[in-house]
Formats: structure tokens, C-alpha cells, sequence
């Protein structure tokens, strides 16, 4: 059985020269046959991921050579670092190589939310010419509540920036007298605020049991029903029959969701309506990024199973088994 197992689909230069110089098991539906996983996993040193495959504490149990648990994304929320962690396994990940493919998907849904650009050039395509369906708005002069200052979230409020819009932001982690935020051209406060002032929220937080669920009907009734609400971060962030519901009833004007609560989602309630604007979990998806991600996380196997350290390690740079 391979030394290394990539349980789902990646691919990329790096990806390439891994075959060449090590033993490697590529098998993009793996993450859907847990039992299989866990059988492979025992002679494994390295196990790449995305974000479909769950490194459950079981898992991990299954797993007595494994070395190095590297995430070819941002999120960890499919990882159980703590339990990878007391197996003394290095959790690595890459934080920050597809930041900028998001906040530019980003860019893109507050574009499409006021130019209808894809229908529009439906229209045009199948001959149409009627320009005065396409009537839309701009950015300039909206406000833009980032709910989350971290990479992604301040990589959105420079761009945003550039489109002469106002940038309010949330983040309970940061001190908002940090000189930072004055200096990005945005200002913190407080959730409540963001939601009752934003023309577009735009969230950008982990997956944690704080965050779960935080948008609640509570908060979208808070929003203005000419706002757009974005999520490009986790599904689960989302309670999405209450998302649903304030669509339905026009308490907001519009949503653009990258992400699901489940991934595919089992229904299609959002499609059916056309203020939704819907991709399926692409904010990474560049080659740029993509090309970033992968030589990121090859690199760091490679390092572990030749002895030495992970630059992006999660934990710690060096397996302690
Ligand atoms: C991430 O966590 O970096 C993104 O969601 C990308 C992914 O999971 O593939």
C-alpha cells in the first residue's frame, strides 16, 4: 500500500513531480468510502485533503504510520487537529495561497448582484438586444460589512475599496484601535451595526461551534431589504432554511452563496430563485491558487517523510511518532 494517499481531486505540477519521486495512491472518491480510507491508512506516512474528506479521531486511530495530515486549503474544520496533535502528527495547511481567488470571487458576486452580467449575456447570446432589462446599480458609494477581518476578509476591503465603497467590519478578534484597520480605510464595529448598515455583508470566518449557525433569522432580520448577503467562507456559518426564508419574504434583496451547509447540497431551494447567486465551493478554485496550494502542501510532505520540518505546519513542524 502507497506511502502517500490523496483522497480526493488534486491535481498540478507539484502533484505531478510527487508521483515521480514517491509512492503515491490518487483516488479523488476515497473520501467517500470511510472504510477503505481507514484500510489505506494504515501503512500510510502522508494523507493530502481537501476539505471533503473527514480526519475523524477513528481515522487517525487507523493511522499508526501517519506522519503528516496536509490540507491543500485554508479551513480545517474537516481535520481533527486536537486529535492529530496528541498522535504527534503534523497537521499542515496553506492559509493564505488561495486568499486572493476568493476576495477577487468575492469582487465578482457584488458585480453580479448589481450588473446581471450572466444573464445579460445569455440575452445577447440567444439574440436578444433589450438593454433596458439589464438596468443595474453600482458599488460606488454602497457600504460593504466584512464580517471577518482576517487574510480574506481585508484582501476584499482593499478591493472594495477601489470601487469608492464604504468598508465596515466585525471581527471580535481584533482591538479596534489596531492601527491596521484605519490604515486598510475600514472601521470596526460592533455585528448588530454591520448588518443594520451594510448595502453587501460579506462573511469571512472559520468553522468553529461560535460560529455555526451564527446567521440566524435574528441576524437577517437586522439587515436592510436592499442588502445582499455573501458568503464565500462555510456553509455551516449559515442557517439556511432562515436564509431561505428572508429571501422569501424580501427581508433581504438577494444572496450569493459559494458554499453549503452540505456540500453537494440535497436540495435546490435556492436555485429557484433568481436573487441567488450560486457557485459550488470555486472561491479557490484559480490555477493561480490552485498552483500556490498544491506546491505548498507537496512540498511540506515531501519535507516530513525526508526527516525534515513543515513550513505551514498547524501544530508543530515535526511529527512527535
Ligand atoms: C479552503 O478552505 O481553503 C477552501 O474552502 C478551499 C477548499 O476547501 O478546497
Amino acid at each position: 500500500m502507497a506511502e502517500i494517499l490523496v483522497s480526493e481531486n488534486i491535481t498540478g505540477e507539484a502533484m505531478t513531480r510527487l508521483y515521480e519521486t514517491h509512492d503515491v495512491a490518487f483516488d479523488p472518491n476515497l473520501w467517500q468510502n470511510v472504510e477503505k480510507l481507514a484500510r489505506q491508512l494504515h501503512t500510510a506516512r502522508a494523507i493530502i485533503v481537501r476539505n471533503q474528506t473527514k480526519v475523524t479521531r477513528e481515522l487517525i486511530k487507523a493511522a499508526p504510520n501517519l506522519q503528516i495530515i496536509a490540507r491543500a486549503g485554508a479551513g480545517l474544520d474537516n481535520i481533527d487537529t486536537e486529535a492529530a496533535s496528541e498522535a504527534g502528527i503534523v497537521v499542515s495547511y496553506t492559509p493564505s495561497e488561495n486568499s486572493i481567488s476568493v476576495a477577487e470571487l468575492v469582487l465578482g458576486f457584488m458585480l453580479t448582484a448589481v450588473r446581471p452580467i450572466p444573464k445579460a449575456w445569455l440575452h445577447t447570446r440567444s439574440g436578444g438586444w433589450n438593454r433596458m432589462q439589464f438596468v443595474g446599480g453600482e458599488l460606488f458609494g454602497k457600504t460593504l460589512g466584512i464580517v471577518g477581518l482576517g487574510r480574506i476578509g481585508r484582501l476584499v476591503a482593499e478591493r472594495a475599496l477601489a470601487f469608492g465603497m464604504t468598508i465596515i467590519a466585525h471581527d471580535e478578534f481584533i482591538d479596534p484601535s489596531s492601527p491596521f484597520v484605519a490604515d486598510l480605510g475600514a472601521r470596526l464595529t460592533s455585528l448588530d451595526d454591520l448588518l443594520t448598515q451594510s448595502d453587501f455583508v460579506s462573511v469571512h470566518v472559520p468553522l468553529t461551534p461560535d460560529t455555526r449557525n451564527c446567521f440566524s433569522s435574528e441576524a437577517f432580520q437586522k439587515m436592510k431589504s436592499s442588502a445582499w448577503f455573501m458568503n464565500a467562507s462555510r456553509g455551516e456559518v449559515v442557517d439556511e432554511a432562515a436564509l431561505l426564508q428572508a429571501l422569501n419574504e424580501k427581508k433581504i434583496a438577494g444572496a450569493a452563496l459559494d458554499v453549503r451547509s452540505k456540500e453537494p447540497p440535497e436540495d435546490n431551494e435556492f436555485g429557484k430563485l433568481a436573487n441567488v447567486i450560486l457557485t459550488p465551493h470555486i472561491g479557490a478554485f484559480t490555477n493561480e491558487a490552485q498552483e500556490r496550494v498544491v506546491a505548498a502542501v507537496c512540498s511540506d510532505v515531501v519535507a516530513i517523510l525526508a526527516g525534515n520540518s513543515a513550513v505551514n505546519a498547524f501544530n508543530f513542524a515535526e511529527p512527535k511518532r
